[in-house]
């Protein structure tokens, strides 16, 4: 069978305009949309973003597909089962489907279990990913404080799985991304305190949207569930990159002038 191309594509954390030229062709060209949404009368976020910069594209379809936000199995699968199927009758008729994705595709999206399943359905199918800024690079661009440099290494945990084994984490990298909060953020902040880094720690939340919320001391929010476009960043910034012990000359020149 001749199906239509598959495409997972990233439109970025939130602001339209950090869509990339290539997501904003594919998404216009695609004969189908598919929009992601969590519930079936809530909005979609990936819709959202997209829409002020390609509209409703005259002949092109959107179909609007609800991906529940839950972590039973049961749940998950029936509703992704039913998603699935929605964009195989598009595939199976040779039509283009564009599935879009906040952020990156490759990064905790459903696309990765489409595009998993994606062989078994339909062999031979085209599969494209079309990457995206994804939140974990905006983040650090609003906060101003680089991920990593040099020997630094990262960590990025998924925070509703878990945060039992957080000081362990937070001890071993020089840089720990704390995604999906959900009710965790008790225990991140009681991690921090334990290991003394509550202060390298920022929260972020929408970052780059109209609602975008910076909060630098994070015990304001120790009692809040995380919104679903939350994040909590932790730099330690005790070992600089291969630059470790390096003095710039600016530096220098302040230190005799003082
Ligand atoms: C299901 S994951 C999707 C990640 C997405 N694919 C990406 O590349 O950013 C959702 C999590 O990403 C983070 N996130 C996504 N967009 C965000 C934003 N604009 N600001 C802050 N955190 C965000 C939050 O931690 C949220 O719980």
């Amino acid at each position: 069978m001749n199906y239509g191309t598959l495409y997972g594509v990233g439109v970025g954390p939130g602001a339209p305009d950090l869509m990339t030229l290539r997501a904003v062709e594919t998404l216009k060209r695609a004969e189908v949309l598919a929009l992601p949404r969590s519930s079936d009368y809530g909005a979609s976020m990936a819709w959202k973003i997209i829409e002020p910069v390609i509209g409703k594209v005259p002949g092109q379809e959107r179909l609007f597909l609800t991906f529940p936000m839950s972590k039973e199995p049961s749940r998950l699968r029936s509703a992704w089962d039913a998603a699935f199927s929605k964009i195989g009758e598009h595939l199976e008729r040779g039509r283009s489907v564009a599935f879009a994705t906040e952020g990156d595709p490759s990064l905790y999206s459903t696309f990765g279990y489409l595009q998993r399943e994606a062989a078994q359905r339909w062999p031979g199918i085209r599969v494209e990913v079309v990457p995206g800024v994804s939140s974990i690079m905006a983040v650090p661009a609003i906060t101003g404080t680089p991920l990593a440099d040099g020997l630094e290494r990262i960590a990025i945990i998924p925070a509703n799985y878990g945060v039992d084994d957080l000081v362990a984490t937070l001890n071993a990298f020089d840089t720990t991304i704390l995604m999906k909060i959900g009710s965790e953020m008790p225990k991140v902040v009681a991690a921090l305190e334990r290991t003394g880094l509550i202060e390298k720690a920022v929260f972020v939340a929408k970052a780059t949207m109209r609602e975008q919320r910076i909060v630098r001391d994070v015990r304001e929010v120790r009692s809040e569930r995380g919104d679903c476009f939350a994040m909590v960043v932790v730099t330690r910034k005790e070992r600089s990159g291969v630059l470790a012990g390096y003095v710039s000359p600016a530096a220098e020149l302040a230190k005799v002038e003082a």
